[in-house]
């Protein structure tokens, strides 16, 4: 069996000792806001909630303190598009690090940032555009939303329920995944942002092009910021006409379209970008752009980033960290083995037969919709809607005990969500399917 590619192997009841003693030291220092997510969690579940602690990993394995190896079927939030270490875009951090840690940022670049730039223009749909770096996902959704500002000088913002794009106020404003995650901050978030439905289905759709045309209609609105699938939302897929529609309502009004690729690029849903063929305003890069290192990027047609332009330098955004070498040599090194590898249409093969398997595995009572609902998502980005939260948290509990790391998702808690590296092996989601209808009928059984 090919190393990173083997099947679990639990020789401790997950958490084991080592894993909990250290949750206990970091439940100790960290922001309580996490153990407090863990107790609530547990108390409206009944089961313990406990973490397991990494301690490395390898292509899609993950191995815990305990001497534990998992299944790993989150892949660091779908950012390990090449699976864990070593492979090409840790090999070109570590080397770049070796020679250059940091440059200049935009004063003096490295060789590694002009060519990280390149590359990332030419995954834009259109020639000629302009890309800003940043370390994480918020930081490409804040640059897009002051791009909309600079370019319309409109600063309201139409965004959708169930929509994540960050925690950090540009990006939390504009947040439908857990209005909740907004409240104590409402006093700071000062962008206008008006939410639509997100639609699920054709027969959704009209209500949510409605809602955003209303909020077009007041000629405050400088972007349309929209998931072209939700991720952290539950792997919701819209109707394919909703991104050419809203496209349409953006250049109507005046606004831009900005499309928050973040989970969905870099190969994850089946194309190098889910938004195509519509060619957005600007796209929001993060996640599987650094195949795990931290960058992201937001990359605008030049008519419209033109806007950051011509203004005797006060328009910037910039940080100390942003296009650091081995960030740039990851992301470059990424590109290039998604490509080489063609790692697009593996996801949508892969994905598409498993996701068949999950449906079959799945049509069972007890699991929503029986069937034709369960299971949703495209490529390797993939949702199992189940009863309900309390239900997602204890199935996804059982599967970790059975070796497989996922997550739980859905603006209400209640979908498996799965995004697992671009180069599993199908074996591997073949064995997770079997473990998971196991799963779901001893729980029916019990
Ligand atoms: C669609 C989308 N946008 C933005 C973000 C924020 O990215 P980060 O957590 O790197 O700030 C996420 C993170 O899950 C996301 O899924």
């Amino acid at each position: 069996m090919e190393p990173g590619q083997e099947p679990p192997s639990i020789v401790v009841a997950p958490p084991g000792p080592r894993s909990r003693e250290l949750a206990a030291r970091m439940a100790a220092v960290e922001s309580p806001a996490f153990d407090a997510r863990r107790k609530a969690r547990a108390a409206r579940s009944g089961e313990d909630q406990g973490p397991i602690v990494y301690a490395r990993g390898r292509g899609a394995n993950v191995f815990d303190v305990d001497g534990n190896r998992y299944v790993d079927l989150t892949a660091g939030f779908g950012a390990l598009v090449l699976g864990h270490a070593p492979n090409a875009a840790s090999d070109a951090a570590r080397l770049a690090e070796g020679e250059l840690p940091l440059a200049l940022g935009d004063v003096y670049a490295s060789e590694l940032k002009v060519r990280a730039c390149e590359a990332i223009a030419g995954v834009f749909p259109e020639p000629g555009a302009r890309v800003m770096l940043g370390l994480s996902g918020a930081d490409a959704v804040t640059c897009a939303l002051k791009t909309a500002l600079l370019a319309t000088g409109k600063p309201g913002v139409v965004a959708f329920e169930g929509s994540y794009h960050g925690l950090s106020y540009g990006p939390l404003a504009a947040l439908g995944f857990a209005p909740a995650f907004r409240a104590p901050f409402g006093a700071h978030l000062g962008v206008p942002v008006t939410f639509a439905p997100y639609p699920s289905s054709a027969a959704e759709l009209g209500a949510s092009l409605s809602a955003v045309r209303a909020a077009l209609a007041g000629g405050d609105a400088g972007a349309i910021l929209v998931e072209p699938i939700l991720g952290r939302g539950g792997a919701v897929v819209p109707p394919r006409s909703f991104l050419p529609e809203l496209r349409a309502l953006a250049d109507e009004a005046g606004a831009l379209l900005v499309a928050d690729e973040i989970w969905t690029g870099m190969g994850r849903t089946g194309a190098l970008l889910a938004s195509a063929p519509v060619v957005p305003d600007v796209i929001c890069l993060g996640k599987g752009l650094g195949g795990g290192v931290p960058i992201s990027a937001c990359v605008g047609r030049a008519a419209v980033m033109d806007a950051w332009g011509g203004h005797g330098g006060t328009r910037i955004h910039t940080g100390t960290h942003f296009g650091s070498p081995p960030a740039c040599a990851a992301a470059l090194a990424t590109l290039e083995t998604i490509r080489a590898r063609d790692l697009p249409a593996r996801a949508r093969a892969v994905g598409d037969a498993w996701r068949a398997a999950l449906e079959a595995a799945c049509a069972l009572p007890g699991v929503r919709g029986a069937g034709a609902f369960a299971v949703r998502g495209a490529g390797l980005m993939v949702g199992v809607a189940l009863a309900d939260a309390n239900e997602a948290l204890a199935v996804a509990r059982d599967l970790l005990a059975r070796g497989y790391v996922v997550l739980t998702g859905g603006a209400r808690g209640d979908v498996l969500t799965l995004s697992p590296p671009l180069t599993i092996d199908p074996a591997l989601l073949d064995a997770f399917t079997s473990t998971l209808a196991e799963v779901l009928a001893t729980r029916r059984a019990g």
